[in-house]
């Protein structure tokens, strides 16, 4: 653990600018050349009675700025709600967006411990479409190069 902190903590050193604004003003600032990742508030955490945020973020609200962004061919990851244990948080992100939405497992649910529960998490992860038409050309470029290397994902 340590060593994977101090390996992060060396990749963003001298190139990390750290800023507390509406994240809008933060998009508006990227070019098509960057990947851009978001993790806001989900829905199960935001506008509940318990919620765990100062101000959520409304999903119609959201969905318009993706609207935005696809327009604008930005390539941008989403993690927004999921599953745990049998319960679905929030409503998924509309198809009209286009998006690859990939189910992680990501191990036993912390809150539902704390609650006395044992469940696990699924989290959801969107992909926006001019990220998956870059990772799949990277992929047939790859692929095209180094055609060993193809047989073994194939294999
Ligand atoms: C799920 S948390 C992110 C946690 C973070 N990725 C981490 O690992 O610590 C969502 C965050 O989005 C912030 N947030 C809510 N609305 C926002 C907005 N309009 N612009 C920027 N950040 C916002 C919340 O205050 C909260 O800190």
């Amino acid at each position: 653990m340590r060593s994977q902190l101090l390996r992060v903590s060396a990749a963003l050193a001298a190139r990390t600018r750290v800023t507390a604004r509406d994240f809008r003003s933060v998009v508006a600032e990227t070019s098509i050349d960057d990947v851009i990742y978001m993790d806001p508030p989900y829905q199960g955490t935001s506008f509940t009675r318990d919620h765990r945020y100062l101000g959520g973020l409304p999903y119609r609200e959201f969905v318009e700025v993706l609207h935005t962004m696809n327009s604008a061919g930005k390539s941008y990851i989403v993690s927004y709600d999921g599953k745990t244990g049998e319960k679905t948080h929030g409503e998924p992100l509309p198809s009209e967006l286009r998006l690859r939405h990939l189910s992680i497992h990501a191990g036993r649910s912390s809150q539902s411990t704390l609650l006395g529960r044992d469940c696990d998490t699924v989290e959801s992860l969107y992909l926006s479409p001019a990220l998956v038409e870059r990772l799949n050309a990277q992929t047939a470029q790859t692929a095209a190069s180094e055609p060993d290397q193809q047989e073994l994902a194939i294999a």
